[in-house]
C-alpha cells in the first residue's frame, strides 16, 4: 500500500503520530491527507464532492460557495439507541446511557474497522473546540474517510494547521475515529452517500476513562461531527466532571440593557426546541426602541468554567451554527437567515428550479416545483415535506450579524444566568426562577420534553434533565452531584437559575405565547432578576413574574392569556412531582439527596400554600 503521509513532517508530536500509524493500520486506507484547513482545501474538496455528486453547488447569484448535500434515506439524525458509553464500571455510565464493556465494544469495532476505509482517503482533521489557546479550549483529531465531514468541520470547529502549532511536540488532544462504514472492494463504484444503512451497524462510541471516542457507520450530523456532541459534550462533561466545570448543551447569549448594561446568559433546551432562535433573537421593534439589544456567543453547546473572582466564564467550543433548517425565515430568526446568505453547506433542504435551496416554512409560498430531500420531484400537493424535518445548515458563526464582540474572546464570558426549558404543551408556566441553587438544580434536573425530530425513534415525552439525556459521558445523578457541588464551591456568585416553556397551547392545539422575539419578555425579566431585581411573587414552584413585572410595550397580551400561560394546577404539579419519584430511584444510591429533599420541599408547599400564591387569584 503506498500512502500520502505528507502532512505528517508538519508535527512532531509522537503521540498523534503514533496512532495516526495505528488507525491507518486497521483501517487501511488508499490514501492519507493530513487537512491544512485552508480555503484552497475546502474549495478543492467541495469541487471533488460536486464532481462525485454528492454535493449540488448552488446558483451562485443567489447562493455564492454553497452547497446541498442529500444523506441516505436511512442516515438522517443522531441515532440514540447507537451511542454507547463504554466505561469500565456499568454504574459509571448510568442507567440512562447504553453501556457497553470496554473489552467486549473494542472487539467489536476491531471487526468493524478493519479494512474500513478501502477505496478510501483517510482524512486526518486537527481541530479545536474553542478559540486557540484559550485555557477554556481543548484540541481535537478527527480521522474520517468522509471529505462531507472535512469541509463540515472546517465550518465548525477551528481546523488546520494552527492547530497543529498550538499542540507542540507533547501537547493532549482528544483522539476520534470515524468511519462511514463502506468499504469500496476492487472496482465497485461509490454511492452519494455512503453509510451503513442497517441501524444495527452504526456505532456511536465513547471512552470516557481513556477520552476516546470511535463512531462507525454514520455521515450525519452529531455523530460524524464528532468535536460535537461526543466530544465538546460527551467526553467534555467527563473532563469538567474531574476538573471543576461545566460542558452543558447551552446557548449563550448577552443582553444590553438601555442603561448599556451587559448581562451574559446560558440556556439549556433539547435538540430542536428553540436554542437557536433563542440565541440570535431579535428584541420586538418597541423594546429595541426603549435600548435593549441581545448578541449572540453559540447556540448549541457552553463550555463554562468558575474563575478565582467566583464568576462562571463561559466560551462556545464550536466556529459555526449546525442548525435546524425547518420553520427558519425572516420572522423567526432574521439573524439566521442573515448567516446563511454565503459559504454554506445545505444537508437534505429541497433544490429549487433557480438552483437554490428551500425547506418547510422558509417563506410563505412554497415553490411551485422543487427537487426533494430525496432527491425526487416534489410539488406542494405532494403530501411529503420537501426538507427533511431534520434537515439542517452548516453556517460560519462569523456570519451571524448579531455575533457580539467577545465571542472569540479566549476568557470567555461571565454568566449571570441558567435558564432551562423543555417543550412542554400542557401546565407549565412560561417562566419562574429557583428559590436557590439547590432548588435551581432540581428544577433542570426533573426537567422534561415533547420528542422532536433530531434523533432516531424517541417516545413522545420524555424527561431530558438539563437538555444532556443524549449527551452526558457518565452517571446522570453524579452529574447532578457535580452541578451542586459546583455551585457550592462559589458560592458567591453562582448564576441564578430559570425555567422556561414557551410551547404551551390552547384547546385546539395552536401554541398561546407568540414566542420568537417575544420570548425578549421573559429573558429582561430574567436580566433584571439578576442585576436591579425586579418583581416577583413566591409560589410553590419559585419565584414567578406577576403581569405587571414583565414589559408589554408594543404587544397585545391581556392578563387573562397571562396567566394562561402562568397557571399552575396543583393537582397536575403534584402528580408531576410524584412522578419524579421514577426518574429519581433508577439512580438508587448515587441520587443526591437534595433531589429527593426539593422534591419533598415542592409537595409540601403544593400543600399547604396559602391561595395567594396561585397566580390565577390575583388575576
Ligand atoms: P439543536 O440544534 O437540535 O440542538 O436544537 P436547537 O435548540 O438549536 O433547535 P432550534 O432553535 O433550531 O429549534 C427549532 C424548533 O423550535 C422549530 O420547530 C421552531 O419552530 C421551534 N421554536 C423556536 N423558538 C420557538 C418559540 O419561541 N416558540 C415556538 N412555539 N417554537 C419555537
Ligand atoms: C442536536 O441534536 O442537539 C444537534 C444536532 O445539535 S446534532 O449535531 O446532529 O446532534
Ligand atoms: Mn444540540
Amino acid at each position: 500500500m503506498t500512502v500520502t503521509h505528507d502532512g505528517a513532517t508538519r508535527t512532531n508530536n509522537k503521540k498523534l503520530l503514533d496512532w495516526v500509524d495505528e488507525v491507518a493500520k486497521l483501517c487501511e486506507p488508499d490514501r492519507i491527507y493530513w487537512c491544512d484547513g485552508s480555503q484552497e482545501e475546502y474549495d478543492r474538496l467541495c469541487g471533488e464532492l460536486v464532481d462525485a455528486g454528492v454535493f449540488t453547488r448552488l446558483n451562485p447569484q443567489k447562493r455564492p460557495n454553497s452547497y446541498l448535500a442529500r444523506s441516505h434515506p436511512s442516515d438522517v439524525a443522531r441515532v440514540e439507541n447507537r451511542t454507547f458509553i463504554c466505561s469500565a464500571r456499568e454504574e459509571d455510565a448510568g442507567p440512562t446511557n447504553n453501556w457497553m464493556d470496554p473489552k467486549k465494544m473494542r472487539a467489536i469495532l476491531d471487526e468493524k474497522f478493519k479494512g474500513c476505509m478501502h477505496g478510501r482517503t483517510m482524512y486526518i482533521i486537527p481541530f479545536s473546540m474553542g478559540p486557540l489557546g484559550s485555557d477554556i479550549a481543548h484540541i481535537g483529531f478527527e480521522i474520517t474517510d468522509s471529505a462531507y465531514v472535512v469541509v463540515n468541520q472546517r465550518i465548525m470547529t477551528r481546523m488546520g494547521q494552527a492547530v497543529l502549532d498550538v499542540l507542540g511536540d507533547d501537547g493532549e488532544f482528544v483522539p476520534c475515529v470515524h468511519s462511514v462504514g463502506a468499504p469500496l472492494e476492487a472496482d465497485e463504484k461509490d454511492v452519494t452517500w455512503p453509510c451503513a444503512p442497517n441501524i444495527d451497524d452504526k456505532y456511536i462510541t465513547h471512552y470516557p476513562e481513556t477520552r476516546e471516542i470511535w463512531s462507525y457507520g454514520s455521515g450525519y450530523g452529531g455523530n460524524a461531527l464528532l468535536g460535537k456532541k461526543c466530544l465538546a459534550l460527551r467526553i467534555a462533561s467527563v473532563m469538567a466532571r474531574d476538573d471543576g466545570w461545566l460542558a452543558e448543551h447551552m446557548l449563550i447569549l448577552g443582553i444590553e440593557s438601555p442603561e448599556g448594561k451587559k448581562t451574559y446568559v446560558s440556556a439549556a433546551f433539547p435538540s430542536a426546541c428553540g436554542k437557536t432562535n433563542l440565541a440570535m433573537l431579535i428584541p420586538p421593534e418597541s423594546i429595541k426602541q426603549e435600548g435593549w439589544k441581545v448578541t449572540t456567543i453559540g447556540d448549541d453547546i457552553a463550555w463554562i468554567k468558575p474563575k478565582d473572582d467566583g464568576k462562571f466564564y463561559a466560551i462556545n467550543p464550536e466556529y459555526g451554527f449546525f442548525g435546524v433548517a425547518p420553520g427558519t425565515n425572516y420572522e423567526s430568526n432574521p439573524n439566521a437567515m442573515e448567516s446563511l446568505k454565503e459559504n454554506c453547506i445545505f444537508t437534505n433542504c429541497a433544490l429549487t428550479d433557480d438552483g437554490d435551496i428551500w425547506w418547510e416554512g422558509m417563506t410563505k409560498e412554497p415553490p411551485a416545483h422543487a427537487i426533494d430531500w430525496k432527491g425526487n420531484d416534489w410539488n406542494p400537493g405532494v403530501g411529503t415535506p420537501s426538507a427533511h424535518p431534520n434537515s439542517r445548515f452548516t453556517a460560519p458563526a462569523s456570519q451571524c450579524p448579531s455575533i457580539d464582540p467577545d465571542w472569540e474572546n479566549p476568557a470567555g464570558v461571565p454568566i449571570s444566568a441558567f435558564i432551562f426549558g423543555g417543550r412542554v404543551s400542557h401546565n407549565f408556566p412560561l417562566v419562574y426562577q429557583g428559590y436557590n441553587w439547590e432548588h435551581g438544580v432540581y428544577m433542570a434536573a426533573t426537567m422534561g420534553s415533547e420528542a422532536t425530530a433530531a434523533a432516531i425513534g424517541q417516545e413522545a415525552m420524555r424527561r431530558d434533565p438539563m437538555a444532556m439525556l443524549p449527551f452526558i459521558g457518565y452517571n446522570m445523578a453524579e452529574y447532578w452531584k457535580h452541578w451542586l457541588r459546583i455551585g457550592r464551591s462559589h458560592v458567591a456568585t453562582p448564576p441564578r437559575i430559570f425555567r422556561v416553556n414557551w410551547f404551551r397551547k390552547d384547546e385546539k392545539g395552536k401554541f398561546i405565547w407568540p414566542g420568537f422575539g417575544e420570548n425578549m419578555r421573559a429573558l429582561q425579566w430574567v436580566v433584571e432578576r439578576c442585576t436591579t431585581g425586579a418583581e416577583a411573587i413566591e409560589s410553590p414552584m419559585g419565584w414567578v413574574p406577576p403581569y405587571e413585572a414583565l414589559d408589554w410595550t408594543g404587544l397585545d397580551f391581556d392578563k387573562k392569556l397571562y396567566y394562561a400561560i402562568m397557571n399552575i394546577d396543583r393537582e397536575v404539579a403534584r402528580k408531576e412531582a410524584n412522578d419524579q419519584e421514577e426518574l429519581f430511584t433508577r439512580f438508587g444510591d448515587h441520587l443526591p439527596r437534595e433531589m429527593e429533599l426539593e422534591r419533598e420541599m415542592l409537595l409540601q408547599r403544593l400543600h399547604h400554600s396559602p391561595q395567594v400564591w396561585d397566580l390565577s387569584a390575583t388575576a
